[in-house]
């Protein structure tokens, strides 16, 4: 098998078996990804596509729990991160992520992110901490929420080799006021 047809089909296998999301970056474009209303993120999937040194990415959202509305929401004020530096933001207080902005530099093959939090009313944070890594490089990501908490950040550094970004979420317990 030539070298070539075996990449591809690789690249074909991996997008078989991620064939139920829809990326919504395919080929370098912006990243743009909003929850509809009253909802929060609540998966993120993302592989690395080794043609374009760029990853593809695709999120899911749910309701906020226990009846609570959403409302207030705002991006963060300029990008979250230089191009290659560390990114950490974290949503003000009583607020969940709720939407995703990246884009892309040729030059530095990273992206840098915005994020939007919405603020909630009837709950309260009880905890909050950083998760474990959520993927290494160059692999795919696969995050679900964990039962019974809320998004309220994420962060991430970059490795100037592998041209690839670790994330960690910042992810809080919470109870109904
Ligand atoms: C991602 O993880 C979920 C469980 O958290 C699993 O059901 C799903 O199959 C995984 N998706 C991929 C493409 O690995």
């Amino acid at each position: 098998m030539t070298c070539w047809r075996l990449t591809a089909s690789l690249a074909l296998l991996t997008l078989g078996l991620a064939a139920d999301w829809q990326f919504l970056n395919f080929g370098r474009k912006d990243v743009n990804f909003n929850c509809p209303k009253d909802q929060m993120l609540s998966s993120i999937f993302s592989i690395y596509n080794l043609f374009n040194v760029d990853r593809m990415w695709s999120f899911g959202c749910t309701p906020f729990p226990s009846g609570d509305q959403l409302g207030d929401c705002s991006w963060s004020v300029d990008y979250v991160n230089d191009w290659t530096e560390y990114s950490e933001y974290q949503c003000p207080l009583h607020a969940v992520l709720a939407g995703v902005h990246s884009t892309i530099s040729m030059d530095h093959m990273d992206r840098r992110m915005k994020f939007k939090c919405c603020k909630f009313s009837k709950n309260i944070l009880t905890r909050c901490q950083w998760s474990d890594e959520l993927n290494g490089y160059k692999v795919s990501l696969n995050f679900s929420l964990p039962r019974d908490t809320l998004p309220a950040g994420m962060k991430s550094h970059f490795d100037e080799d592998k041209k690839d970004r670790i994330f960690k979420m910042f992810i809080c317990s919470y109870s109904k006021l």
